[in-house]
């Protein structure tokens, strides 16, 4: 199938992020309510923390290692169950929901990881086109089974995230900030309204990080997605988040706009650990 007959199909994804935050529910995608989170050998990792995020904002999630990041954005997504709280999005608490039902309310949400984990040998349309399964039933094992349209929709996500001449090649074959750009792709064609990245830069070099951060950006500027974004880079968070917020030993210390974080707050979430 050639590219340009993908292209001339392709359906528009949605836009507006400002729209989008003026609606009704004061446009918040992510309500977070006091999450609390035990492990079975006990260790608590989170107590009670607030999140809010709304359409079109990004938030940046800091702290040091081990202070519960990524058990929350997992909390989010469903990867663990919370032993607390509430996680609503659209409407519907998820830490309340389980199988099927579960399944669905999560569509909304995508998550992206410090590696892009695609399938190296397939290319790099097939791996986008598998960002579509949440809300397909079964697996198609070639792009040949995919409907026509989900095909124009995942070149549209390359599109976004400005890889659509990368299509036809293998994955394999991509340097590690166009992986993690095509895996934002992938998780853009799920139609998200929340984007959840932990730690998206970790493996990239300087500039191919600021690209991904830039990217993230104007997912949530221009087309309205919920960002939250764990970093370990200060001054990439202070730059690109319209909120920072900071965890320390599963606690929040702050939440604030970005501007108005005092520099020393954030040393002290780093500085803390080493006591
Ligand atoms: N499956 C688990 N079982 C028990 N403890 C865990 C598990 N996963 C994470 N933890 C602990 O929870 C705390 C928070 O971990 P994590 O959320 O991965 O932190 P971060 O992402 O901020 O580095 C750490 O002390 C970690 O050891
Ligand atoms: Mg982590």
């Amino acid at each position: 199938m050639s590219s340009t007959a993908i292209a001339l199909d392709r359906p528009a994804l949605p836009r507006g992020g400002a729209q989008a935050a003026a609606a009704a529910d004061g446009g918040i995608r992510l309500d977070v309510a006091g999450l609390a989170m035990r492990y079975a050998n006990g260790h608590v990792a989170l107590h009670d923390v607030d999140l809010q995020v709304r359409a079109g904002e990004m938030v940046v999630v800091l702290g040091s290692n081990g202070s519960g990041k990524s058990t929350m954005l997992k909390c989010v997504v469903g990867l663990n169950r919370p032993t607390g709280g509430a996680i609503r999005v659209a409407g519907r608490d998820l830490a309340r929901l389980s199988g099927e039902e579960l399944r669905r309310a999560r569509l909304p949400l995508a998550l992206i990881s410090q590696h892009a984990n695609l399938v190296r040998r397939r290319s790099v349309l097939a791996n986008v086109c598998s960002g579509t399964l949440g809300r397909r039933r079964r697996l198609a094992t070639s792009l040949g089974f995919l409907p026509h349209e989900e095909i124009g929709t995942a070149f549209a996500c390359l599109e976004e995230v400005g890889l659509p001449h990368l299509a036809q090649q293998r994955a394999g074959t991509l340097s590690g900030g166009q992986a993690q750009r095509v895996a934002v792709a992938r998780a853009l064609a799920q139609r998200p309204q929340v984007l959840l990245a932990d730690e998206p830069i970790a493996s990239l070099d300087p500039e191919a990080a600021d690209d991904v951060m830039r990217l993230l950006r104007r997912l949530a500027s221009d087309d309205g997605l919920a960002v939250v974004c764990v970093l370990h880079q200060t001054d990439l968070a202070a730059r690109y988040a319209d909120r920072l917020v900071g965890l320390r030993a599963g606690r929040l210390e702050f939440d604030q706009p970005a501007s108005q974080v005092a520099p020393e707050r954030i040393a002290g979430l780093y500085a803390t650990a080493l006591q």
